[in-house]
């Protein structure tokens, strides 16, 4: 068997699966304002189709499955699906990323089907922010969700936090402090001009040395276990804190070179590209009935069709047609 390797030898074991485009928040910069339908349109994949994909795939060594959306606990069968995918020979980690709404009340059963871990996004600790910029405010029962997993120590958790001038700069310590007092990795990430971003002008790029600067003012920073769970932060203890900090900097510090992951959309596009619109139509193949032999293939497409990295600047405009809603991040 083919293992998935790019032009730029780049291994691809990393599969950001997008559930559903809808969510349950409305983040400024991840959703179109107007509360209409999500582009593109079309049907999406049925859980037994992502499942069929997920074993099509594994093979050519796919170790990681990370569930995104919208907002994947919007899913329907989403419990069925982390559960189908344990099952799947090769697949190590079946990980998640949430707003973490519906996570508390999940939980368990999402233990119970064998979820490795979660990053749950979280912008503000303030309730009026909170709902200014997404729409709703959740901040505490999210905050006591985050809280919860922390002290019961089954699950690592991230805290992802979009770093918006102008709209959060002045939290970034209460952040830092949240890291300090509990076993989470709080990561810091710089905001990305996707489509419909309604926040993005140019000027809202926080770059992640800035919050670092801020940071170490207050706390003293250690060098961090870069790699211990792959991913693109870079990561730092608190010196006598509890957990980490991290900064993910896809504008000032690319991380394209060590790119291991491809995305498959909800309406089962394969996308190997964040800001790539080059996709590989895979739902027509399910629905006419293919063999394992002829998604490779389609995969195998997507892979020579990867880029290097990205163009993004701080200042860049929008360089894809998919909002963040849509990609899954
Ligand atoms: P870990 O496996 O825990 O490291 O998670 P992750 O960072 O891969 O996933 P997560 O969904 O938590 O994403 C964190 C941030 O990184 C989000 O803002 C994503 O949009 C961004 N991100 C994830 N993968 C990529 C990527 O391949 N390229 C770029 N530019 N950004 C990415
Ligand atoms: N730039 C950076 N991160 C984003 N996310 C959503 N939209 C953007 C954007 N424009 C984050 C979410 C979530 C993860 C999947 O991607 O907050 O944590
Ligand atoms: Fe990989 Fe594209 Fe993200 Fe760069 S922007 S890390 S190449 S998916």
């Amino acid at each position: 068997m083919h293992k998935a390797v790019d032009r730029w030898r780049r291994q691809i074991s990393y599969l950001r699966i997008s559930v559903t485009k809808r969510c349950n928040l409305k983040c400024a910069y991840c959703m179109p304002g107007d509360g209409g339908p999500i582009y593109p349109k079309g049907d999406i994949l049925s859980i037994r189709q992502i499942l069929r994909l997920a074993e099509a795939f594994a093979p050519m060594g796919i170790r990681k499955v990370r569930l995104t959306g919208g907002e994947p606990l919007m899913r329907k069968g989403i419990v069925a699906l982390v559960d189908g995918l344990r099952a799947v020979g090769g697949i190590e980690e079946v990980a998640m990323t949430t707003n973490g709404v519906l996570l508390g009340r999940m939980m368990p059963a999402l233990q119970a089907a064998g979820l490795s871990r979660v990053n749950v996004s979280l912008d503000t600790l303030r309730p009026e922010r909170m709902r200014a910029l997404a729409g709703h405010d959740f901040t505490e029962p999210v905050l006591n969700t985050i809280r919860a997993i922390a002290e019961k120590g089954e699950w690592p958790v991230k805290v992802n936090v979009v770093a918006i001038r102008g709209i959060n700069d002045d939290e970034i310590l209460d952040f830092a402090r949240l890291a300090a007092e509990l076993p989470v990795e709080v990561r810091f990430i710089e905001m990305m001009p996707t489509a419909h971003n309604r926040l993005w002008n140019g000027k809202t790029c926080l770059p992640s040395a800035e919050i670092e600067r801020t940071i170490r003012e207050r706390y003293e920073l250690l060098p961090g276990p870069r790699g211990l769970s792959g991913g693109p932060a870079v990561v730092y203890g608190i010196a006598g804190g509890a957990g980490r900090v991290g900064f993910v900097s896809p504008l000032t510090k690319h991380f394209c070179g060590e790119c291991n992951r491809m995305r498959l959309t909800a309406e089962g596009k394969l996308r190997a590209c964040l800001f790539s619109d080059g996709e590989i139509d895979l739902k027509a193949g399910l629905d006419a009935g293919h063999e394992d032999d002829w998604f490779r293939q389609k995969f195998a497409e997507a892979l020579g069709a990867k880029p290097e990295r990205h163009a993004l600047t701080p200042r860049s405009s929008a360089p894809c047609s998919r909002p963040m809603a849509a990609i899954g991040g």
